[in-house]
């Protein structure tokens, strides 16, 4: 038997971000929307444990945690000591989400990880035990569980589905360099000393997105840990004023980055700025959200 789970990217549309906790995370309060860039991860039985990832040619494959020290390997092992069985299957990844991109990529490996080893090992796990595991795993894991759009908290992990009942056009600019996100925390840190504890509400993006007009969502789009990841990739600032030129309603920046984002009025407007971006830029996907977080695709 083998069993394949889709999983998709997550966006920030509101990322807050307080002053660092005593166990080193921050708070956040976000609001996450998954969309349509996705990973498959497939399981079959097997005596043994391999993994293998499939990156597109845009993605460098030496970017990708090797086996081992993957997040597949370890949602493994967690599930498999949750329930006091042996780790054994073949995983294979087939990737479209941009690695160390700000998109979570890693984390919805995670989750689909978790869902296809959970059916192919006929464990049952319970929809919290499943979530706890996530967030064992990567604050951001029991989002691309969830998917749709939910408001994060805690540090990312705790999270309660939105109301969103429209549907958004995105332009995704990927980075051949990565970033890593604990050195923007890092330099969010250094940055903002003052950090409150709490951090910036959701309130006015809540509102942005009942209206289901890009225009007002436009402007409630924010991140926190935009100007650290700025600092530390400079050039990403003149990608984000050359999509604006081209007709996006905003660029922001994806999370921690270096992966960028525009937000067109809609699937036509997206096309347009994602092709007067190409004159430049390699690789341009466009995408919209939400969608569905962690699910089975095929049972074989
Ligand atoms: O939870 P996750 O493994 O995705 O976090 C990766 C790193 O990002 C953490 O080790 C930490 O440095 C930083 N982080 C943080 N506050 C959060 C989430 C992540 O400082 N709320």
């Amino acid at each position: 038997m083998s069993i394949t789970v889709r999983a998709p990217a997550k966006i920030n549309l509101h990322l807050g971000v307080g002053a660092p906790r005593a166990d080193g995370f921050h708070p956040l309060v976000t609001v996450y929307q998954a969309v349509g860039l996705c990973d498959d991860v497939t399981a079959a039985e097997s005596p043994g444990w391999t993994l293998g990832v499939t990156v597109p040619d845009w993605i460098d494959p030496d970017a990708v945690p090797v086996t081992g020290a993957n997040i597949v390997d370890r949602a493994a092992r967690l599930l498999a000591d949750h329930h006091g069985v042996e780790v054994h299957a073949s995983v294979s990844v087939i990737k479209s989400i941009p690695v160390a991109g700000g998109m979570a990529g890693g984390s919805a490996d995670a989750a689909a990880a978790l869902v296809a080893l959970d059916r192919l090992w006929g464990l049952e796990t319970t929809d919290d035990d499943l979530l706890a595991l996530a967030a064992e795993l990567g604050s951001d894991v029991p989002f691309a569980l969830v998917g749709g759009t939910a408001l994060g908290t805690g540090r990312g992990e705790l999270v309660e589905p939105v109301a969103d009942p429209a549907t958004w056009w995105w332009v995704v600019v990927p980075s051949d360099q990565g970033l890593s996100t604990p050195a923007v925390y890092r330099r969010f840190d250094e940055l903002s000393p003052d950090a409150p504890e709490e951090p910036a509400d959701a309130r006015a993006l809540l509102l942005a997105l009942a209206t289901g007009d890009p225009v007002i969502l436009a402007g409630a789009l924010h991140n926190d840990l935009e100007s650290a990841a700025l600092d530390l990739r400079p050039d990403l600032a003149d990608l984000l004023e050359l999509g604006e030129a081209s007709g996006a309603l905003r660029g922001l920046v994806s999370g921690s980055g270096p992966t960028c984002l525009f937000l067109a009025e809609d699937a036509d407007a997206a096309r347009e700025v994602a092709a007067r971006l190409s004159e430049s830029r390699s690789v341009v996907l466009v995408t919209n959200g939400p969608v569905a977080g962690a699910h089975v695709v095929t049972y074989a």
